[in-house]
């Protein structure tokens, strides 16, 4: 095995089934890159359409799937020692590569593992905390005070930003498609939650915020829901659209109800940003939410898992995904 590890892999694009586990050449760290031992990761929506052929890497990026790890230090490419020792735990946000036992990760992705935290609780962190941080304040830019609508509220990304927003005194409120879904975001600060397969979201939202409506809508879903978060949207809102499980396609007057709102539609990925953003970002977050993932303070931040499935059951971890059935993240624990 010198010189190889093991990964999860695909020959030809598809459902969960294709997915298998391959010995492949173990990477070597290029300039400012550290290679990592990785000891859990976790799985992402992107996941699931890299896997179907509809979501390729960005250039460079590793063909495995993996957008975050979790591990240790096991060795440094050119210039990149000096920050990290061998063997200190890391948790890693990556474009790529993060399903197999080693990655090569830029030096200003990694963040520390929070004393006390398993590797299977850090590798739920860095994708979808990460992303929740970015929409809340650097595209979205939330306000202390505002009130923000996040969909999908009990999946990953969810389940961060509902926790993120109460530490910048913001208030969330949410859609799931489930009451236990609802009933695990209230017990991490959603203010209210209503469930958008059996409720109008739009309505409910306007009668909580008492018809003021909502300042910020953290939007994965798209089409199906354009009316109502525009019914809802307040005044100068931001509507901040990341994904579009919804599907993209509108049809309608979108424009003059957006425009009527002054409204603004923001879009945001975070996978294809550089590496310069995405390191500041990773130093933004690791200053000002990481320490409150560690116990004692005032706030407690804690990432959500779902459940934690071997490497060699990543078919069954991707059709949990693909069947709606995770609350928070589904974690990979990765052979050692
Ligand atoms: N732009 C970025 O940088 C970025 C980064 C990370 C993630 N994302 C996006 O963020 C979203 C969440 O990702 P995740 O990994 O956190 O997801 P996740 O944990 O798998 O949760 C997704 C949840 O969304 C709900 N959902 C699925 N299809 C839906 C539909 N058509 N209408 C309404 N709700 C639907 C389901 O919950 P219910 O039971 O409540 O319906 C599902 O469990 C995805 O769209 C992903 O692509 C974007």
């Amino acid at each position: 095995m010198e010189g190889k590890m093991l990964a999860a892999y695909f020959d030809v694009p598809g459902g969960p089934e294709n997915l298998y586990i391959k010995e492949v050449a173990k990477p070597v760290p290029k300039e400012g890159e550290v290679l990592v031992k990785v000891q859990a990761s976790a799985l992402n929506r992107a996941d699931l359409l890299q896997r179907r052929g509809k979501y390729s890497p960005p250039p460079g990026a590793s063909e495995i799937v993996g957008l975050e790890a979790a591990g240790t230090v096991v060795g440094f490419g050119p210039g990149a020692d000096g920050f990290w020792k061998v063997g200190d735990p890391v948790m890693a946000l990556l474009p790529g590569g993060g399903n197999a036992q080693y990655v090569s990760v830029p030096l200003g992705q990694l963040m520390p593992i929070p004393s006390g935290m398993k590797t299977t609780e850090a590798a739920a962190i860095p994708e979808a905390w990460l992303t929740a941080f970015q929409l809340l304040h650097l595209v979205g830019k939330v306000q202390k005070g505002e009130t923000v609508l996040i969909h999908a509220g009990a999946s990953g990304v969810g389940t961060a930003a509902i926790q993120l927003c109460r530490l910048a005194g913001a208030v969330p409120i949410v859609t799931a498609g489930s009451s236990e879904k609802l009933q695990i975001t209230k017990k991490l600060g959603a203010a209210a939650g209503f469930n958008y397969k059996e409720e109008d979201f739009g309505t409910k939202c306007l009668e909580f915020t008492n018809n003021v409506g909502v300042d910020v809508i953290l939007d994965c879903i798209g089409a199906t829901h354009w009316q109502k978060n525009l019914q809802c949207l307040n005044t100068d809102g931001r509507w901040v659209v990341y994904g579009l499980m919804g599907s993209g396609e509108i049809n309608g007057d979108l424009l003059s109800k957006l425009l009527w709102k002054r409204g603004s539609i923001l879009g945001s990925l975070l996978r294809s940003r550089t590496s310069k953003y995405k390191a500041e970002l990773v130093k933004a977050f690791t200053e000002k939410a990481l320490p409150y993932f560690s116990p004692g303070g005032p706030i407690q931040l804690q990432p959500i898992v779902d459940s934690v499935f071997p490497l060699d059951k990543i078919p069954d971890a991707h059709q949990r995904m693909e069947d709606n059935k995770n609350t928070g993240k589904i974690v990979l624990q990765i052979p050692q």
